[in-house]
């Protein structure tokens, strides 16, 4: 990876006009100090999206997200930190420089682009000869059969292999054998790699092509498998991709929904209906990589599985891994033999009826087990580390309908207080519902952001007037100059926002300040000796006596 200075960072952010960058994607509008519209990130109807021209920062209080100018283009343009800092100085128009990198490393990231240009030019390769008039009819024939049409084929470039020729072209271009296996073009024996084939080209999260699928297209290919992947290679691993992902990102944050399917096709289906937030996990169940990539984006799955794959443990494993992680999962189970892509309108609707998972697993476990003993304490199990919640008390009267559970065995399954072992976390909190002792710390936080005269207030305050960690990490910058990670500019955009809000002033900012401390002074009364009791106290009346001042 090329490193950016740190001394160019700051020249692109310098020059970087947030409220340009983001009109591109939302109408803003000036008010007061700062500007307002519609977040880019989800649906709404009123503006909660709030940017401050000056710090250029960007927070928005319904979904939460927020951060700096570059975070902003990471997010919106889909690029890496570095990619962001390369975008936006082409659009301010500054020289950026980088860091001296060592022979090797430069051979390496030469031989990288090397590699992605080779499948971009294997990618035009495979779609001319899905195109080219006569050649392919049949298989053009066989897309429209399939109720595809020209426009979505190639919104996903798909390909046609002719079986040979890729690997000549290439080398004609100068790749070398060795550089054509590397990214699976080319066979061991150097022929090319894809039989005759239809290609279904995957991309990263930025677009570019890392790899292919090769569905079979004629019964006398030499190959078994309907499908044919690339080999993993240093840009392709199969368990990271998410087929459509590059098409379906903005929909996804947008909806903040996205919706699991099976195959490539139904991807493809859906998209042509106009059902977006669509992706296909390349025929495994959901993997870390998986959540990790689609949780940036949201927190709401729908997983639809064919009813044969429904029950399966490595279903199970994939949708367990997301519970885990705190999304909201909800599963569709499509009937036997009937693939999204057979009946892609009605598709939104069945998302409506869809199962929760708690609801699904209880199902799946009683379906599975052999016999109404072995169901009821499976699906026990899963029950006794669920909280307490609407989705948890239709599972509970599923599993006493299904097994005709007598009233005192349901007693039985009441959520236990500390459901915590194994136990899925609660959805994140709207900040509404925080608890009082962090809103005060949040809002006293909020006021040094607006108030710079209250840092030397909040410097007399130790960490320790602080619960929460990232709060007193929080603390350090402002206070110390520590450096700042992106969860903390996250943090800075919102309190920046929020102060601005709520209107809290430098005094409102004080008296905070003083709660804080007359809750430590309070607690450490609690532990105190004799001695040191009186001089708390001591403190304490004079805490209070300067709130009394305040007010
Ligand atoms: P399906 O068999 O449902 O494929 O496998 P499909 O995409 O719906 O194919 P059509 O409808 O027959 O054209 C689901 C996914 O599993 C992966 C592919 O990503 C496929 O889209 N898969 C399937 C493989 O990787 N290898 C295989 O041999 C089969
Ligand atoms: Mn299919």
């Amino acid at each position: 990876m090329s490193r950016i200075k740190d001394s160019s960072v700051r020249d692109v952010v310098a020059a970087a006009d947030i409220v340009d960058v983001v009109s591109q994607r939302t109408a803003l509008r000036k008010r007061g100090a700062r500007y307002t519209g519609r977040c880019p990130f989800h649906e709404e109807r009123t503006p909660s999206f709030s940017v401050n021209a000056t710090d250029k920062l960007y927070y928005c209080f319904g979904c939460h997200r927020g951060g700096d100018v570059l975070r902003f283009v990471q997010e919106v343009e889909n690029l890496d930190f570095v990619g962001a800092v390369e975008w936006l100085a082409d659009r301010f128009r500054v020289p950026v420089e980088y860091e001296e990198v060592s022979p090797a490393a430069e051979q390496a990231r030469q031989r990288r682009e090397r590699l992605y240009q080779a499948l971009e030019q294997a990618t035009t390769f495979f779609e001319r000869h899905l195109w080219e008039p006569d050649a392919s009819a049949p298989v053009r024939e066989y897309l429209a059969g399939r109720g595809l049409r020209e426009e979505i084929a190639k919104e996903f470039r798909l390909g046609l292999s002719p079986g040979r020729g890729l690997v000549a072209k290439a080398r004609e271009r100068g790749f070398t054998l060795d550089e054509l296996r590397a990214v699976g073009l080319a066979n061991v024996r150097g022929n090319d790699y894809f039989s005759y084939r239809l290609i279904f080209p995957l991309a990263d999260a930025r677009g570019r092509v890392i790899g292919f699928q090769a569905r079979r297209l004629r019964e006398d290919d030499p190959l078994r498998g309907k499908y044919v992947n690339s080999p993993e290679g240093d840009l392709f691993k199969k368990s990271a991709v998410l087929y459509g992902l590059h098409l379906a990102r903005q929909a996804v944050a947008r909806q903040d929904r996205a919706a699991v399917v099976e195959g490539n096709t139904d991807v493809i289906a859906l998209r042509q209906a106009g059902f977006e937030p669509v992706v296909a996990a390349m025929g495994t169940a959901l993997t870390e990589a998986h959540v990790r990539e689609l949780g940036r984006l949201t927190k709401r799955l729908y997983l639809c599985f064919d009813a044969d794959a429904a029950g399966q443990d490595a279903t199970l494993r994939g949708m367990e891994l997301a519970v885990r992680q705190g999304f909201d999962v909800k599963v569709v189970t499509l009937p036997p033999g009937l693939d999204p892509a057979d009946a892609p309108e009605g598709f939104d609707e069945r998302l409506t009826g869809a199962e929760s998972y708690l609801h699904y697993r209880v199902r799946i476990e009683i379906e599975r087990a052999a016999d109404r003993q072995e169901a009821f304490v499976r699906a026990r199990e899963v029950l006794a580390a669920a909280e307490d919640s609407p989705e948890r008390q239709e599972a509970v009267r599923l599993l006493a309908d299904r097994l005709d559970l007598p009233r005192e065995t349901l007693t039985g399954l009441a959520p236990s207080s500390g459901a915590a072992r194994g136990a899925a976390p609660a959805p994140e909190q709207p900040p509404r519902l925080l608890a009082a002792g962090e809103r005060l710390e949040r809002d006293a936080l909020a006021a040094c952001v607006a108030h710079e005269a209250l840092r030397r207030q909040l410097e007399a305050l130790s960490s320790d007037h602080l619960d929460d960690e990232l709060h007193r990490r929080f603390r350090a910058v402002l206070v110390d100059g520590a450096p700042e990670d992106g969860e903390l500019t996250a943090l800075r955009a919102e309190l920046d926002a929020r102060a601005e809000r709520d209107a809290i002033d430098e005094r409102t900012g004080t008296e905070l300040l003083l709660r804080l401390r007359e809750r430590k002074l309070r607690r450490d009364l609690h532990g105190a000796d004799l001695a040191r009791a009186t001089e708390l106290q001591a403190h304490l009346a004079k805490v209070r006596q300067a709130l009394g001042d305040l007010a």
